[in-house]
């Protein structure tokens, strides 16, 4: 197939666009490089540069294009309270640009990037996909909205697409790894902290209703990830919205990232307690059934230790992250 990814010069988006290629289709990445890295973009995807918004940009991105992952979207939880205007207008902005250019280009198959977020803080052991969506953040509502307009889309103009809600995707494929700047994330934060690159590592809280007072959340490995997009694509046979959500079913708390990490290292790193971040849940643990009965799929890589030792030798490797390589 030729398939255009938008934000694959992105993390998770170039680590799919990687394993497409690998897996013998054609790769059209369009990204404005605004967030993502050129570097990222693997070799024999074509990168066009620019906007989804750009309607020339996407008509030449689109061009015999089977299908369409949409990734492109600003991702920052802290910054989409801060500024819920923006997040509003470039998610939303970007999505229905898109579902225009692809009605008037007739493509209608599109896998889309949702996450977690949608499901605010549900209050259950595991979160299955019928759980509500109260998002409690400009982020999360945006994705909820794009989800919304998606299913309309299906009704209306036979849209087939698929929503993957993904809970914490870390880890790296040996060529791609994490490089946000600002950095707000558990592991990437954590991994420059153990390799001295970072003195402000802290965790947020340790008085939340959870066994060792830390939160939980639901690891879950950007190569696993990047499987569930390319297992999708071969699920787009009916209009309409599907949701799937993309986790592990297993929790894992801050503490126990943290040990985890301290025991692959061997070196002693005992870091300090700062408040909660506002906003983080105690607890986000994705039920995964639904992925498995409708893709096949099995988060292989998914283990504590197997992510914690990608990212590792990912940031180990690239100590000014994808600015270090040319
Ligand atoms: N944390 C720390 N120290 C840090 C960074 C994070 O203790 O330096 C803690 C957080 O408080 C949280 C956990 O580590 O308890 C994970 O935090 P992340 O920032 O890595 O991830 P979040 O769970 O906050 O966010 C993720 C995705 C978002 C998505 C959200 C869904 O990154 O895109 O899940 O709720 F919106």
């Amino acid at each position: 197939m030729r398939i255009l990814v938008t934000g694959g010069a992105g993390y998770i988006g170039a680590v799919t666009a990687g394993h497409l290629l690998d897996e013998g289709h054609e790769v059209v990445v369009l990204d404005d490089l605004s967030t993502g890295h050129r570097q990222a973009v693997p070799r024999g995807a074509e990168l066009v540069e620019g906007r989804v918004q750009d309607p020339q940009r996407l008509s030449r991105a689109l061009d015999g294009a089977d299908a369409v992952i949409h990734f492109a979207s600003l991702s920052l939880v802290g910054e989409s309270v801060r500024e819920p205007l923006r997040y509003f207008r470039e998610n939303l902005g970007a999505a229905l640009s898109l579902l225009e250019g692809m009605a008037s280009a007739k493509v209608h198959r599109l896998v889309f990037s949702s996450s977690a977020a949608v499901y605010g803080d549900p209050q259950v052991e595991v979160i299955d996909e019928d759980a509500p969506c109260r998002p409690v953040n400009p982020y999360g509502m945006s994705k909820v909205m794009i989800e919304t307009i998606l299913a309309e889309q299906g009704r209306a103009h036979g849209l087939a697409a698929m929503a993957l809600r993904y809970f914490n995707a870390c880890g790296a494929d040996g060529q791609r790894g994490e490089d946000h700047r600002p950095e707000t994330h558990l592991i990437p934060r954590l991994c420059e902290a153990m390799l001295g690159r970072r003195d402000d590592f802290v965790i947020y809280g340790d008085d939340y209703p959870t066994p060792d007072g830390t939160a939980i959340r639901d690891y879950v490995h950007v190569l696993d990830l990047a499987r569930a997009h390319a297992s999708a694509l071969g699920h787009l046979d009916r209009p309409g919205l599907e949701v799937v959500n993309l986790g592990t079913g297993q929790g894992a708390s801050v503490r126990e990232v943290v040990d985890t990490a301290r025991r692959i290292l061997g070196v002693d790193f005992q870091p300090a307690v700062a408040e909660r971040r506002p906003g983080d849940p105690p607890r986000l643990v994705a039920s995964n059934q639904r992925a498995r009965e409708l893709l096949g799929w099995i988060p292989r890589d998914s283990s504590l230790e197997r992510i914690l030792q990608d990212a590792l030798r990912w940031h180990r490797a690239h100590p000014d992250g994808y600015r270090g390589i040319v």
